[in-house]
């Protein structure tokens, strides 16, 4: 096979935010009006949050992405098996990890070609890692869509010719609400076709103990990335948060079965946000939601899919069983 040019095998397609999504602006001053507070978990990741969730993913509290890694190092060749090849890849996230190394190996085990679509948020992740993959890779071509999830699905064509193996990997669904979580699926199962695949990373409901500790690690990394939100809105909205004066708490709701953090105020704070003209007051103790991740046992995770119009066909677990990889096939 001659291999092509690295550039010749990679796309960019820039998808907008669709008329009417707020700004960053406008869901600051949204969600500081709320009662309660909240703020979207998507904002945690400017350049200062991608960097120290890098950091995160590394710490020896959170063993998420180590677990996930084990499932698709003992697993990957199986799992690329499940559906008849050849196939083509799409991810939600830009898989600069090795996580999404190991599948595109392992299926190009199986076929010379692949097509991998990334989409994601940050044109300058998708472009980095579809980069890398690209070079590394030379049966590998990638079109890269940089844009929200929803707006992408909802505007783009993904067509391929090929079987699909869609992925939503790193418990990243954790990271929605169900319903919303369920939104997405559904959009995912109406870009993909009968047959086509969906594999899903999630972590599971464990003691509240293991939790906590993942998403509140003694070092203060977590903390650190949950507290730049607040540096984010000085710096972007022109704000006066005091981001010593605030803590982050982590904290376990077993009935909803998700780890929410916080970011709360020490002692009384008053805070304006010059951009949107806002003035704040926090009592002590007063709390702002700023992300929920959920946990799943399987029964929950089956279910989820099924909601989309997605069948369970096989699932896979870190010998510890911590987390779980899930294969979906999409029905008709
Ligand atoms: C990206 N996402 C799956 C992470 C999670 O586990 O919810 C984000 C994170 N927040 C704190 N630690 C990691």
């Amino acid at each position: 096979m001659l291999a092509t040019a690295v550039a010749d095998r990679f796309e960019l397609v820039t998808v907008p935010p669709r008329r009417g999504v707020p700004s960053f602006a406008e869901e600051v001053g949204s969600g500081l009006r709320a009662t309660p507070m909240r703020l979207s978990s998507k904002y945690l990741y400017d350049e200062v949050g991608s960097a120290l969730f890098d950091a995160i993913t590394r710490l020896p509290e959170y063993y998420l992405t180590r677990a996930e890694t084990e499932i698709l190092a003992q697993w990957g060749w199986q799992i690329v098996r499940m559906l008849d090849a050849p196939l083509d890849f799409l991810e939600l996230g830009s898989g600069s990890a090795a996580k999404t190394r190991r599948l595109i190996g392992e299926a190009l085990r199986l076929q010379t070609q692949l097509r991998y679509s990334p989409i994601d948020i940050s044109s300058e992740a998708i472009r980095a890692s579809s980069l890398a993959l690209v070079e590394s890779f030379p049966g590998l071509s990638v079109r890269a869509y940089a844009g929200d999830y929803f707006d992408v699905l909802r505007s783009c064509e993904l067509y391929s010719a090929r079987k699909m193996l869609a992925m939503f990997m790193g418990s990243n669904i954790g990271n929605y609400e169900p319903d919303h979580a369920a939104e997405l699926l559904t959009l995912l199962h109406d870009a993909l076709r009968p047959g086509d695949g969906l594999l899903v990373g999630a972590d599971l409901k464990k003691d509240p103990a293991t939790l906590e500790l993942a998403y509140d690690d003694p070092a203060g990394v977590t903390a650190a990335f949950n507290l730049n939100l607040l540096a984010r809105i000085n710096r972007e909205l022109d704000g006066t948060f005091d981001v010593r004066r605030f803590r982050h708490v982590a904290a376990y709701d077993e009935r909803r079965g998700s780890v929410d953090s916080y970011l709360e105020a020490r002692a009384k704070s008053d805070v304006a946000i010059g951009a949107i003209g806002m003035h704040l007051s926090l009592a002590r103790g007063e709390r702002i939601h700023t992300e929920s991740s959920y946990k799943f046992d399987d029964e929950d995770l089956i279910r989820l899919g099924e909601r989309a119009g997605f069948r369970s066909v096989s699932a896979w677990h870190d010998d510890a069983r911590r987390f779980t990889v899930r294969l979906f096939v999409r029905g008709s």
